[in-house]
Order: structure tokens, then sequence, then C-alpha cells
């Protein structure tokens, strides 16, 4: 139920959206590091997306092809079917798949209606590559 892979169409944000996706990489370990023009083309190419409760998200040893923040909801994290966290509104998930290739680490499902902000795996993989690129182009 992930979004395809799509080339990286600028989406444009309300102030509250960009405030939201800022927060959420500032507050993460790993993408805290990312220089501000990457941020700036995540937040542009995120996109979003509406579920309905009841469904499922992420699961749990699938191949990942986005992360996501969650703007809207409440969802619940579960590993090997035991619940083990309840996210709110402004975290970023999925992102472990992404950043490190590996299988999705917990399932994730949406408790109530929710809304998400998505980024494809080759969306981040291109703006990643594209902005060290032109850094190192730079030097
Ligand atoms: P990923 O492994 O790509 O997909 C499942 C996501 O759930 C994972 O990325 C994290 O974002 C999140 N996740 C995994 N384990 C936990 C946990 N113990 N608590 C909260 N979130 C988690």
């Amino acid at each position: 139920s992930e979004p395809s892979a799509t080339t990286a169409q600028k989406i444009a944000k309300s102030p509250s959206t960009v405030g939201l996706i800022n927060r959420a990489i500032q507050r993460h370990d790993f993408l805290q590091g990312l220089d501000p023009e990457q941020a700036a083309r995540i937040i542009e190419c995120m996109t979003m997306s509406e579920r309905p409760r009841g469904e499922t998200i992420i699961s749990e040893g699938d191949a990942g092809n986005a992360m996501f923040i969650l703007v809207e909801g409440e969802l619940q994290v579960s590993k090997n079917g035991m619940p083990v966290r309840r996210l709110e509104r402004g975290t970023l998930f999925g992102e472990l798949a992404i950043l490190y290739d590996c299988t999705r680490t917990a399932t994730v499902q949406a408790i109530t209606d929710v809304r998400l902000l998505c980024l494809s795996r080759s969306t981040f993989r291109t703006i990643r590559t594209i902005e060290s690129q032109k850094r190192r182009e730079l030097m």
C-alpha cells in the first residue's frame, strides 16, 4: 500500500506543513545532518496521502519504498504482532528501510483515519545524490 516510486515533482506546501516537516527532520538523529538544500528538496517533493482507520501502512519484513511523516491522526507500531509504540502528529517513520537498505523493522497501522506526507525511496535517493554532486562540483 506504499506509493510507487515516481519522478520528483514539486508540490506546494502551506507554511504549517513546511514547519512540520522541518521539525520532524531536525528531531531525527540522522536526517538532521542533511544540508539545508537537501531538506528544502525533501519539503518540496513530499506528497500528502489519506489512509483510513485500520489500514496497514507498513508491514514488518517488507521491502520499503517510502518514508512518511504523520500529519493527522494516530498510528500503532508493532513488532512480531506485539504493540510497541503509538506515534503522534509530526513523527517521521518508515525511514529505517530507506536509510539503511533493510526490510521494514516493524508494522505500522492506522488506528484513526490519518493524513501522511510521503517521500519515495527513489526521490530520497535522487535528492541525496544530486545535492552531494553539486557540493563536489563547487569544491
Ligand atoms: P522501517 O523499518 O522502515 O518501517 C517501520 C518503521 O517503524 C521504522 O522504519 C521506524 O520508523 C518505526 N519503528 C520501528 N521500531 C520502532 C519502535 N520501537 N518505536 C517506534 N517506532 C519504531
